[in-house]
């Protein structure tokens, strides 16, 4: 049995459909059903026995305490987090409350439980943490990809207050002796992608005929990585890590984001042609640029390749394909979580098990 935290967002989804598709191992699925969290997504695993859903605060110490000692888990995996940058800086109180405050409770709740297990399950046991590469700041176009050693340097509330629970469970291993580890991935993209993100926002405003907003001038640079590739690593670090290490996550596919917009526009000219013919970079619209906005993020992921053998399966060309061919042919997910229909749902699926207002 293994708990994951935030498991019906964007990748902890990815993450909780892979592990059950690869493994006969049950999942605990804590998540708050923020916004960001859609059981939609994990329709599949619905009626699976070992797919337990609760609808849950992750600063929630009671109910945290008790899932705990109710399915003792073997590792807890903590996706849960508010991950926008764009609302970290207009609501950035969310941010300091879940990623901060949520995930000091949840490492306290974490704590309690792992110093009473017996010796072996203690030894065994894993508290994995997933972060970002963001927390890192930004590079000028000379400077080297991050590596695990580099300074952290936050510049948004996001980015701060997921750097604060890093150094948090940094601090619960380097005083208590809790077994964790750390992850810090570069940018996700796939199925499942709440559009309100760069990758699914395009597609999905380019099919609406919508203008498609690039901040400043499109010239700052992300690295991507396909979701499953991240879902992999994360499953090969929760296998073999050693215990207090941080590692970097990435594809080492550095791209500015003007390029990826046209980049979907031309899949999609290719995929599903606008009615008119032209194409749709005609809707590339530059906007405002995001205030303290980073320049670039590049990953170097070589420690976990070579230490863990680790390397991702898509190349970027394979996965936008992919992730644009699954748009299109998933336009009812869009659409519920456009119109908010996936809330309904959700009510309708689980009732009282996903709460009131679900
Ligand atoms: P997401 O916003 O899609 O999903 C977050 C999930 O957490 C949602 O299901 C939400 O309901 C849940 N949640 C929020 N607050 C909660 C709380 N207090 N208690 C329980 N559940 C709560 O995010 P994502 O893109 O899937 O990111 C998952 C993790 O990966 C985050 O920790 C994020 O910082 C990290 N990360 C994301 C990326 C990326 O590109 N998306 C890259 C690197 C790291
Ligand atoms: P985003 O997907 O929000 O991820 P992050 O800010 O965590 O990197 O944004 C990716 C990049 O795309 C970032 O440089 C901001 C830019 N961007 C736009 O230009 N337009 C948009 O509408 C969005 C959402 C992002």
């Amino acid at each position: 049995m293994i708990l994951v935290t935030g498991g019906a967002g964007f990748i902890g989804a990815n993450f909780v459909l892979d592990w059950l598709a690869n493994h006969d191992e049950s999942v605990i699925n804590l998540d708050k059903l923020t916004y960001a969290g859609n059981l939609q997504t994990l329709a599949s695993v619905a009626d699976d026995p070992r797919h337990i859903f609760v609808r849950g605060d992750i600063g929630d110490s009671a109910l945290v305490d008790r899932l705990l000692a109710e399915h003792r888990p073997r590792a807890v995996l903590n996706f849960a987090a508010e991950s926008h940058v764009d609302r970290s800086i207009h609501g950035p109180e969310d941010f300091v409350q879940t990623n901060v405050l949520g995930t000091f409770r949840l490492l306290e709740s974490v704590r309690g439980y792992w110093s009473k297990l017996p010796e072996a399950d203690k030894s065994a046991f894993r508290f994995l943490h997933v972060s970002t590469d963001e927390v890192y700041g930004t590079l000028s176009a000379s400077d080297p990809a991050f590596t695990e050693t580099n300074r952290y340097e936050p510049n948004s509330p996001y980015s701060a207050s997921k750097a604060a629970s890093d150094h948090l469970v940094r601090a619960w291993h380097h005083t208590y002796g809790l077994p964790v580890l750390t992850t810090n991935c570069s940018n996700n993209y796939g199925p499942y992608h709440f559009p309100e993100k760069l990758i699914p926002l395009m597609i999905v405003n380019a099919l609406a005929g919508k203008p498609l907003p690039v901040y400043g001038d499109g010239m700052q640079v992300r690295d991507w990585l396909y979701v499953r590739d991240h879902c992999s690593a994360i499953r090969r670090v929760l296998e073999a890590g050693t215990l207090g290490e941080t590692y970097n996550v990435g594809g080492w596919n550095e791209k500015p984001n003007i390029e990826i917009v046209k980049t979907v526009c031309a899949l999609l000219d290719e995929l599903q042609p606008r009615a008119d013919g032209k194409p749709y970079a005609e809707q590339i619209s530059h906007v405002t640029d995001r205030p303290g906005h980073d320049r670039r993020y590049a990953i170097d992921a070589r420690k976990l390749e070579r230490e863990l053998g680790w390397k991702p399966a898509e190349t970027f060309d394979t996965g936008i394909r992919k992730t644009v061919q699954w748009y299109l042919a998933n336009q009812e997910w869009v659409a519920n979580v456009q119109s908010g229909g996936y809330r309904d749902w959700v009510a309708r699926q689980y009732g009282d098990r996903a709460g009131a207002g679900a």
